[in-house]
């Protein structure tokens, strides 16, 4: 593996590297300033769309394609919000950027506004984060002391304001619709689209949502140069036009059964494998790995097998799971459960359905239920055939549901009962060898905790 030098991270751990002090003395706010005197903000737009930055966030949607969207010579306001709610299991990468180097997040977002020509600026932060509530904001005083908020910035005609928003606690409140009904003061609830929030938004004005680290991207882009930006990671299929690659440095949770979990920036395009071994030290314990999650638990399941995956923006989807999500790898080692595994996921997602979808608010229930009835000895080997069906008939990929959290419950699922069909079917026959294969329905177990 190349030696690869870390640029989002590179002030992590280092004393003081959250002041302003410490962020200007590493060139920061610097581009900004450039930017702001030399450019216009199509010509910013043009950047980051010649870096070739996609999303950080989950669905790895083409950032400067996005602001494209926001409508030309729009007269009233325009919302940035940037979503540091961080809710997907195994994901922590936001975290650390606005605990330890929160001026990178905040030049990102003044960057990204001007090129949106948004004026105010939201961060909706995940209610659990009170650390980097207090950075952020020391953050965001430190900057509007030395005039890079607020008013006609630096005498440019540009003026921002960055509010902190604090979320809801729960998962959904990261998905953008949702957040921004939050940030509108409402219950979180994910609306129709279209319209798309680059149309109708916060206060149903033109609006962009983008993650922390892609704030962080933007900032990094405006320090080295979109040439620098797309020297890293894996480039776009010639073959393809629909692909766009996947460029630049990214920031991989990795957390479970290693030696040494941890937040590591690699260029995108790292295998499974290698991030395992060559960062984190290999599996705990001289286990061998049975499986990991790659992208937060909705993007599904690899088995050890697939371990030499790219994780891409590609990669995971070509061994059967979502995409790449949030890059934050969980390791399942050898000892554990595939049954528990997807036990714990369909807990998760039927306690953070909202409820607006019956298929859903219902399919998650029930998921769980069937679960819960297989762990307590009363499987059956069709119960795996309904999971199927239900994983495969939820969410917004099949068309039947408002946002992705449920096709994020059905994803774990499908790869869990595809991949580790036998394990499954070993545990139902040894755990119910009276009625595995019963055909007629059951009744429910009654459970605690879901809708
Ligand atoms: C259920 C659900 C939860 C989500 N949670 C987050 C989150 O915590 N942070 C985030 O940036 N994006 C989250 N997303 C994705 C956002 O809807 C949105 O695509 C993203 O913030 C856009 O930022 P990006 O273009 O910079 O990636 C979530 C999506 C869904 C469906
Ligand atoms: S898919 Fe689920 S979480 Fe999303 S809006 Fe529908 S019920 Fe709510």
């Amino acid at each position: 593996m190349p030696p690869f030098e870390p640029v989002l991270l590179e002030a992590v751990g280092t004393p003081e590297s959250h002041t302003l002090e410490s962020y200007r003395s590493r060139g920061g706010y610097a581009p900004f300033e450039t930017l702001l005197a030399e450019k216009q903000p199509t010509e910013v737009i043009e950047l980051v769309k010649s870096a070739g930055l996609r999303g950080r966030g989950g669905a790895g949607f083409p950032t400067g394609v996005k602001w494209g969207f926001l409508p030309k010579d729009h007269p009233g306001p325009i919302y940035l919000c940037v979503n540091a709610d961080e809710s997907e299991p195994g994901t922590f990468n936001n975290r650390i950027l606005m605990e330890d180097d929160p001026h990178q997040v905040i030049e990102g977002t003044m960057i990204s506004s001007y090129a949106t020509r948004a004026t105010t600026a939201y961060i909706y932060l995940r209610y659990e984060y009170p650390h980097a509530w207090d950075r952020l904001q020391a953050a965001i005083d430190e900057a509007s002391a030395a005039g890079l908020l607020g008013d006609n910035i630096k005498g440019s005609g540009f003026s921002l304001n960055i509010y902190l928003h604090r979320g809801a606690a729960a998962y959904i409140c990261g998905e953008e619709t949702g957040l921004i009904e939050s940030i509108e003061g409402k219950r979180a609830w994910p609306r129709i689209k279209p319209p798309f929030p680059a149309i109708e938004g916060v206060f149903r004005k033109p609006t962009v949502v983008n993650n922390i680290e892609t704030m962080a991207c933007v900032a990094q882009i405006a320090r080295r140069g979109p040439d620098w930006f797309r020297s890293i990671g894996v480039p776009a299929d010639p073959e393809n036009p629909r692909d766009p690659g996947s460029y630049g440095p990214k920031l991989y949770c990795l957390s479970g059964h290693v030696e040494k979990p941890g937040c590591y920036e690699a260029p995108l395009g790292i295998t499974l494998r290698e991030l395992i071994n060559d960062y984190g030290g290999g599996v705990w314990k001289g286990r061998k790995a049975k499986a990991a999650i790659p992208g937060g638990i909705s993007m599904g399941l690899m088995t050890e097998a697939e371990f030499d995956t790219p994780l891409d923006f590609k990669g995971p989807g070509t061994v059967g799971c979502m995409g790449l999500g949030t890059a934050a790898v969980v390791v399942i080692d050898e000892t554990v459960s595939i049954v528990d595994f997807l036990h714990n996921s369909c807990r998760f997602f039927a306690h953070e359905s909202c409820g607006q979808c019956t298929p859903c608010r219902e399919g998650t229930s029930w998921n769980l239920r069937i679960l819960e009835r297989i762990r307590a000895g009363k499987g059956r080997l069709k119960d795996l055939e309904i999971l199927l069906e239900n994983g495969n008939t939820m969410g917004m990929m099949p068309g039947s549901t408002i946002c992705g959290l449920a096709d994020g419950a059905a994803w774990p699922i499908k790869n869990a009962i595809n991949k580790f069909r036998d394990e499954f079917e070993d545990y139902i026959k040894r755990t119910n060898p009276e009625g595995w294969m019963v055909t007629d329905p059951v009744p429910a177990l009654q459970i605690v905790g879901a809708h």
